[in-house]
């Protein structure tokens, strides 16, 4: 491709924290073809829609993202639309024939191939497929992605591919294949490399991360925890998801011993009736649930706990549902993801009587999310007054809508604490502060207003910023 006429590529991601980086690693590999990052779609010469299946909504919003572009060959011959991830995986060819005017489907392990994928259409001047699951995951030549990737405060990286645990719900391990592990190797180079390029917090990826290297006989997640907790220069870490069932002791004991290791875990109780948890294969009880909890709060009392809850499984009664409610109010998470149950053409729950109508499914999702509203009002508010240590990412969402109209033209950021609250501060209107050299640093943010979403605060020992990180007031925890 020549230099001088670079192809802009513009990459729309659907789903997951693994889409997010999958898609950043689809990006480099492209950029590393001699292709240019756009943010503007209507420049795009390659659009890429990486898309989810896990509920139908998901497919539908990929359906309409695609659909706004089907007259685009008429004004643009050269353009070119590729549809990856789970929906490209589960649906393969049917999609070309749903969308004719996509060019190349790709699956979720074989995207690393596109940049071949897109010269054998060319060549062919035809549409093509390819959902072969045969890729190895570890063939990623880490010095082509870490010179093309855009190193943030805070990254994702994927420590596993796949699920083995078949939720009767879930359509992950059709669309993912097998679990399988990166072997703590690549694992710590890549996020080595990226601690040097400036990153200082890491959210290690997986489906189940506490059955980290057991298939492999790599490794356990604990020991994989401890060893990324010794790179230098990493100030913060994090991992989603943990299934219960294999939550261990000695990775509740991390939580003590790693101080990078931030106090927060997203443990994914998808319901509270016992009932319902045998159906959906969960293979945990509402006991053993509670338990866990419990341990983790007597290790780490301030540990912010958030979760997963489906509502309206099929069969699932008032009472079941009643159940879930209580467990809510027993546990009281920071927050929590709740979804209505949406049948999914692989997953054998789609075959279960009872299924609870639409209408009934909305009121007690909205039930759900009432409930929390209670709870995340109440432990926000106990945030006010205190002091906590913020993550500097950069400009707050206000700041970047509305400019300098935001608190009468002083510049306000944004960061999160260790139990991922978002928090929201602002310096005086006289502060010369370059905010960019807060980008990455931790510092003390007192907190004076709690919303739904986010914490509002000053920072501490800051009235004149810059003078003050000199003098070493700037906290790096
Ligand atoms: N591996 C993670 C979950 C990944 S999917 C885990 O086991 O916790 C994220 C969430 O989507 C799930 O926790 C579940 O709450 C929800 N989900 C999955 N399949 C669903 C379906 N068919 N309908 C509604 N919600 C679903
Ligand atoms: Fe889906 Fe269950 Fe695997 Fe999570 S653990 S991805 S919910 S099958
Ligand atoms: Fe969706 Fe695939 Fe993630 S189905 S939730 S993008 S693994």
């Amino acid at each position: 491709m020549s230099e001088h006429n670079p192809k802009h590529v513009y990459i729309h991601t659907i789903g997951c924290q693994m889409n997010v980086y999958d898609s950043g690693q689809l990006m480099a590999i492209l950029k590393a073809e001699g292709f240019c990052e756009t943010r503007d779609i209507g420049e795009a010469d390659l659009i890429i829609v990486n898309t989810c299946a896990i509920r139908e909504k998901a497919v539908q919003k990929m359906a309409s993202f695609i659909g706004r572009f089907s007259g685009l060959k008429q004004k643009k011959p050269g353009a070119r639309i590729v549809v990856a991830g789970c929906v490209a995986q589960q649906q393969g060819r049917r999609l070309l024939e749903r969308f004719p005017h996509v060019d190349v489907v790709v699956g979720t392990h074989a995207f690393r191939r596109l940049p071949l994928l897109l010269e054998e259409r060319e060549a062919r001047g035809e549409s093509l497929v390819d959902i072969s699951m045969t890729e190895n995951i570890e063939k990623t030549d880490s010095e082509i992605l870490l010179k093309h990737h855009q190193t943030d405060v805070s990254e994702f990286v994927t420590i596993m591919r796949g699920c083995d645990n078949f939720c009767t719900y879930c359509v992950v391990p059709y669309v993912r294949g097998p679990e399988i592990s990166r072997s703590p190797a690549d694992i710590l180079s890549e996020i080595a490399d990226l601690v040097e390029s400036g990153m200082k917090e890491v959210t290690l990826l997986g489906q189940n991360v506490n059955s980290y290297g057991m298939k492999e006989g790599l490794c356990t997640f604990a020991e994989l925890l401890e060893r990324v907790h010794a790179i230098d220069g990493l100030e913060r870490i994090r991992f989603v998801t943990s299934h219960p069932k294999d939550l261990s002791p000695e990775l509740i004991e991390a939580f003590v011993s790693l101080e990078k290791l931030c106090p927060h875990i997203h443990l994914p109780v998808q319901s509270g009736s016992d009932r319902i948890l045998k159906k959906m294969n969960r293979r945990y009880t509402v006991a053993a649930y509670l338990d866990k909890v419990y341990r983790l709060r007597q290790a780490v009392p301030e540990i912010a706990l958030t979760t997963d809850i489906i509502a309206g499984f099929p069969g699932e009664t008032e009472q079941d549902f009643n159940q879930t409610l209580e467990l809510i109010q027993e546990v009281e998470y920071e927050s929590l993801f709740a979804f209505e149950y949406s049948d999914r053409p692989d997953a054998p729950a789609r075959r279960f009587k009872n299924k609870v109508d639409a209408v009934e499914k909305n009121r007690r999702l909205r039930k759900l999310f009432a409930l929390q509203a209670s709870i995340t009002q109440k432990k926000q508010r106990a945030m006010v007054g205190r002091t906590l240590d913020v993550l500097v990412e950069g400009v707050s969402k206000m700041q970047k809508k509305q400019g300098r109209a935001v608190n009468n033209g002083s510049t306000e950021l944004c960061g999160r604490t260790g139990g991922n609250r978002i928090v929201n501060f602002s310096f005086g209107t006289d502060c010369d502060l370059d905010i960019r050299a807060l980008k990455g640093q931790i510092i003390r943010v007192r907190i004076e207003k709690a919303f739904s979403n986010s914490l509002w605060g000053v920072p501490v020992n800051m009235a004149s910023p810059s003078r003050q990180i000199k003098g070493g007031y700037v906290h790096v925890a």
